[in-house]
């Protein structure tokens, strides 16, 4: 796989772990960050060692502490759109990859950083983690997805209020709130993560890629245009071998083998 400067790419039976490797900024991303993450996300995107990702941060401390401020310091209008819209369409590519994504959430997650694991299907976080939108303490608005993707996590109301206040929310308050779906040790971080992920490759891969597609389609679109969506997706299923392996092994009361096919 291609060599990257601030990324650490590694697939093991199936689980492909990208690690943000920029420790001395507490992982702080960078444009040239942002751009390997587009290329790396475009390779995995086709891959089919990869049968699910997990991205965390290098080092002790931080999954991804924000956006570079060094960087963003000096950009003019044009470019500090530009430099929003890159990392748009980085997370939007995490987002809609076919595989699921889980954030492993070691620290600080801030600004780009929360951004970041909420565009991730699935967000485990150690009780290290620390998350929170602090943009306006910075004179600017989050610009990765922030204000879209926590009122669509969290409710416009809390959403708000984070972003707003700039509080920090510890791994309890944010679990309570729905922002991240399960809380571990430090110790156990990446051991949940991986359990999680060889649970979900344990199930038929074009059903668990089709249910992704019609959650985050439907997002966009009224009930009524969703569901229709959804049964689409439900019809696909009925194409595939694992449906029919599937349903004959529960009435068989056996085990499925799928193939992914
Ligand atoms: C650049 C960063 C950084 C960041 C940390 N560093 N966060 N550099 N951009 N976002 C650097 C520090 O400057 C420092 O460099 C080194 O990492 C270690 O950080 P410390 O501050 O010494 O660590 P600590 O005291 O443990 O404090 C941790 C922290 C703090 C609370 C996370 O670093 C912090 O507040 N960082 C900024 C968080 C933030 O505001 N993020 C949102 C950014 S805006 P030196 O050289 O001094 O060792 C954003 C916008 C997204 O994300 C949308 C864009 C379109």
């Amino acid at each position: 796989m291609t060599e990257y400067k601030n990324l650490l790419v590694q697939t093991e039976q199936g689980i492909t772990v990208v690690t943000i490797n920029r420790p001395k900024s507490l992982n702080a991303l960078n444009s040239a960050t942002l751009d390997e993450m587009k290329q790396l996300f475009d390779i995995l995107a086709k891959d089919e060692a990869t049968k699910i990702v997990i991205i965390t941060g290098g080092g002790e401390s931080a999954f991804v502490a924000g956006a570079d401020i060094v960087e963003m310091q000096k950009l003019n209008v044009i470019e500090s759109r530009n430099f929003s819209r890159l990392g748009q369409a980085v997370f939007s590519a995490i987002e809609n990859l076919p595989q699921i994504v889980i954030a492993a959430v070691n620290g600080y997650a801030l600004g780009g950083g929360c951004e970041l694991a909420m565009a991730c299907d699935i967000r485990i976080a150690s009780s290290k983690a620390v998350f929170g939108q602090p943009e306006v303490s910075l004179g600017i608005i989050p610009g990765f997805g922030g204000t879209q993707r926590l009122a669509q996590l969290v409710g416009k109301g809390r959403a708000k209020e984070i972003i707003c206040t700039t509080n920090m929310l510890k791994v309890e308050e944010a679990y309570r709130i729905g922002l991240v779906n399960a809380m571990v040790e430090p110790n156990e971080l990446m051991e949940t993560a991986k359990a999680m992920a060889n649970k979900i490759i344990s199930k038929a891969p074009i059903a668990v890629q089709l249910a992704k597609d019609a959650i985050n389609r439907g997002f966009d679109m009224s009930l009524q245009a969703g569901l229709a969506y959804e049964a689409d997706n439900f019809g696909i299923c009925f194409a595939t071998a694992d449906q029919k392996e599937g349903m004959k092994a529960y009435l068989e009361k056996s085990k499925p083998v799928f193939t992914g096919k």
